[in-house]
This record gives structure tokens, C-alpha cells and sequence, in this order.
């Protein structure tokens, strides 16, 4: 991740990142949620979003995948402009947001959920396909594909909606607080997941409450206070900006 480069410069051997974010505003009515936020994402890449309680993390997640609006800045994929442009738009550029709590329909089979995502890809082989190659990626979902998804443990529908997500071909994922609530063992089964994720060559954008284990999994960190961009570097330099900045304050890790 680099803070300084402009949208879309490309010097030799500095590819254009796959998401570039510049100078972000983003307010509900006169309160100001996001303030002069900018970051690099590069294809492949997984940077963690951390932050306390109220920081700016979904703010973020929603203003990217264009839920809502931004009042300053811009942002772009591979170099395409998607600044105020609409969710459909957004989503089909490459950028799905799992926004925070389960990204299922409960009363759907996993084969139904996994139907309905794919059912904007044209062509019935394509969308067959889409789906057989999640069900390969994760095959305990191929194993329960008849099964009403609201049967799946916290974790495996945590999957499912990623496998939703991975089956339309993204270019990046948005995760807002997937463990959020998860037994530890199921909070595993969704750090596999998205490594899976990472595997097929997705970037992602993580919002974590697992601080430490996000640090781990992640490339590089953007830490928000109070709607600022309070540090961005490295994952594995982060540790200390962390503690320093808000664990020492606000502590929601558990593990
Ligand atoms: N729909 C809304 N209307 C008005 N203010 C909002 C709205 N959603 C969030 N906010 C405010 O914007 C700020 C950022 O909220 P946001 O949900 O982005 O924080 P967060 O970092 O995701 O927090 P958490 O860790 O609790 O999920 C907070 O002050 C919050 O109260
Ligand atoms: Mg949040």
C-alpha cells in the first residue's frame, strides 16, 4: 500500500493499484464519519482497516461499494472512476461489500443462495459453472448444497456468503466484521475462507475485531480515529501504531 502516489500513475515498475482511494469525505447529514482518506490496494493484495468503535471502518465499506454517498475525493478501480457511482455499477466493476452480520438468505438452500448470486452472469453454462467452482473451493458447502442455509453454523454461512461473493468473479472484497460473534473454531473456518479467497488472486479489504490475527493474515493496515486516517504501512509494522494508537483506549479484542 502507498499513500502518495496519484490515482493511476504507473512509473516503471509501479503497476496502477487496483483500488485507489484519494482524499475521501463522508458525512451522515452535518456529522462528518470520514475525513481525507486515502490508500493504495494492489491486485492480490489484503489490508486490514482498523480502528475503535465509532472510528469510520463501515463508513468506509458502505461509502466503497457506494451505499453511501461521498461528499469529497474519489475512488477507482484499475484506474476507473467510480465516484458517486451507483451499488449495481460498483459491484459490477469488481468491488462486493459483505457488509457486517450474515450475507445469506436463511430460508434458501445453499444451491439457491449460490443460484441467486450468479444470476446477473449471462449465460446458463457460465452461471453452472460459477457456481460448481465455488462448490469446489468450499466443499462443505458442496456437501449441503439441498440444505436451507439457515441450518449452516455462524461460520459455514459466513462462507457461503463469501463463496456468494467469489462465485461473481470480484476483483475485491469488502469484509465488514465477518468473525463478528463467531465461536473461536468458526472464526478459523472464516480466516480459511478468505485466505481461499486471497488464493484465487481477490484482494481484500478486512474489517476485524481480531486485531492481531488480522495483522497476521493482512499485507498492510489503515488505521482510522474518529473518521481520520490515523496511520497506514505495512501490516507487520503495525503492531505497536495498534497498541499505541487504540487498544491501549478501546479494546474490543477478545483472542
Ligand atoms: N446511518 C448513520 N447515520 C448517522 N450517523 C451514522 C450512521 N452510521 C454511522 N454513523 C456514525 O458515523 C461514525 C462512524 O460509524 P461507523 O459505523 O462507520 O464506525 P465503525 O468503525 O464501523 O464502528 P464499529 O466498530 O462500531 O462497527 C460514528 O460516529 C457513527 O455513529
Ligand atoms: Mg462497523
Amino acid at each position: 500500500m502507498t499513500t502518495t502516489e496519484p490515482s493511476g500513475a504507473s512509473d516503471a515498475g509501479t503497476p496502477t493499484p487496483l483500488l485507489s482511494v484519494r482524499d475521501l469525505d463522508v458525512r451522515y447529514g452535518a456529522a462528518r464519519a470520514l475525513s481525507g482518506i486515502s490508500f493504495d490496494v494492489r491486485a492480490g493484495e489484503v489490508i486490514t482497516v482498523l480502528g475503535a468503535n465509532g472510528a469510520g471502518k463501515s463508513s468506509l465499506a458502505r461509502a466503497l461499494s457506494g451505499l453511501i454517498p461521498s461528499v469529497g475525493g474519489t475512488f477507482a478501480i484499475d484506474g476507473h472512476d467510480l465516484t458517486g457511482r451507483a451499488p449495481h455499477v460498483i459491484r459490477k466493476a469488481g468491488i462486493i461489500h459483505l457488509p457486517e452480520g450474515r450475507g445469506v438468505f436463511p430460508a434458501l438452500s445453499v444451491i439457491d443462495n449460490l443460484r441467486m448470486a450468479v444470476s446477473e452472469i449471462e449465460g446458463r453454462p457460465q452461471r453452472r459453472d460459477a457456481i460448481e467452482r465455488a462448490c469446489e473451493l468450499f466443499p462443505v458447502l458442496g456437501q449441503r448444497r439441498r440444505q436451507r442455509a439457515g441450518l449452516l453454523s455462524g461460520g459455514e454461512q459466513q462462507m457461503l456468503s463469501l463463496a456468494r461473493a467469489l462465485a461473481t468473479s470480484p476483483k475485491l472484497i469488502i469484509a465488514d466484521e465477518m468473525s463478528l460473534g463467531l465461536a473461536p473454531r468458526m472464526v478459523d473456518v472464516v480466516f480459511d475462507s478468505l485466505a481461499k479467497a486471497q488464493q484465487a488472486g481477490v484482494s481484500v479489504l478486512m474489517i476485524e475485531q481480531f486485531v492481531h490475527r488480522a495483522l497476521g493474515f493482512a499485507d498492510s493496515c489503515l488505521i482510522l480515529e474518529r473518521g481520520t486516517q490515523a496511520w497506514s504501512g505495512p501490516a507487520n509494522a503495525a503492531a505497536g501504531e495498534v497498541a499505541a494508537r487504540y487498544l491501549g483506549s478501546d479494546s474490543s479484542e477478545v483472542a
